[in-house]
């Protein structure tokens, strides 16, 4: 048996979003991750990161998935292995983490005869995320979860975004892995340091999030464009841009993409693109270094 989750891209408000900022993401339903379960003696093998893992290994996240979903499905002894596959690159701000987890859920659901809800996987995968980052938003299990474009504050009752006009987002991987963890304890600091000035940028990103969210309802998606560039400025405020991501962005840009920021945690990891025609932009991500690209149509 194999279940699945999608990756993701926050289009407005990383980090913000940590601080109580509203942010914006999106499922990318065409990058997944699979969990294949069947009968076993209670591993995970995770090749991706080159792991095998005990499910009596508590710490460990993709172990915790397990339990966590064997606990509410009601199920006693873990008589099963699972195997991770899938196209989402870990460390690179896609997601990979929730997906990973989400998806081993999903599995231990379906081998216990129990299909959870969304609600239900991003509470489980909300504990997950705490092992992994420290202090998440819950912005990406949460996206992860329901596989729709969300519209999130902390600790707020998740609002869903209705796509006014499909647009195209172009997706270039620098292939430097990015710390979420760390570019996190990264702004964390700033805060504690300068919170006026960086209280400030927050409240700025904010609000970018909250214009975003007006263009994405209506029926002129091209001005999200500026306002990715604005975010972009602010992220580099805060120091989690990255030569790489910036070289990315800049080729973006001179190839005709109408806006283009860095998504999620930062550090490297992948960036984004608003694009009207996606192959010029995937060409000259692709001729700048970019790992990989994917374009994705956001609202179909
Ligand atoms: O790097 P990712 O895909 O895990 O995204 C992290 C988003 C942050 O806002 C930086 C952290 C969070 O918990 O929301």
């Amino acid at each position: 048996m194999k279940a699945s989750a999608c990756g993701k891209i926050i289009l407005f408000g990383e980090h913000s979003v940590v601080y109580g900022q509203p942010a914006i993401a999106v499922p990318v339903s065409g990058l997944r991750i699979y969990a294949n379960i069947s009968k076993g003696k209670g591993k995970i093998y995770d090749p991706p990161m080159g792991e095998v893992i005990d499910m009596a290994d508590r710490k460990n996240p993709l172990a915790m998935a397990a339990w966590l979903a064997m606990e509410k499905a009601g199920k006693a002894g873990a008589d099963f292995d699972i195997r991770i596959s899938g196209d989402i690159p870990p460390y690179s701000g896609l997601g990979s983490g929730a997906a990973v987890c989400v998806a081993i859920m999903r599995a231990v659901g379906m081998w216990a005869g129990r299909e959870f809800s969304p609600e239900e996987l991003a509470g489980m995968s909300y504990e997950t995320e705490k092992v992994f980052h420290g202090n998440p938003s819950g912005i990406d299990n949460t996206v992860v979860s329901y596989e729709e474009p969300v519209y999130f504050v902390r600790g707020k009752p998740i609002e869903m975004l209705r796509i006014g006009k499909p647009f195209t987002i172009v997706i270039g991987d620098t292939g430097v892995k990015g710390s979420t963890k760390e570019m996190v304890a990264h702004v964390g600091k700033l805060l504690k340091e300068s919170p006026d000035k960086y209280n400030a940028i927050m409240g700025h990103m904010g609000e970018i999030a909250n214009s975003a969210r007006e263009i994405i309802e209506g029926d002129s998606p091209a001005k999200l464009g500026p306002l990715m560039d604005e975010n972009q400025e602010l992220l580099r405020e805060l120091g989690v841009s990255h030569k790489s991501l910036e070289r990315l962005i800049a080729a973006a840009k001179q190839a005709g993409a109408l806006g283009a920021k860095l998504a999620g945690g930062g550090g490297g990891g992948n960036m984004i693109a608003l694009a009207n025609d996606a192959m010029p932009v995937e060409a000259a991500l692709l001729n700048a270094g970019a790992k990989r690209v994917f374009t994705t149509m956001v609202g179909k």
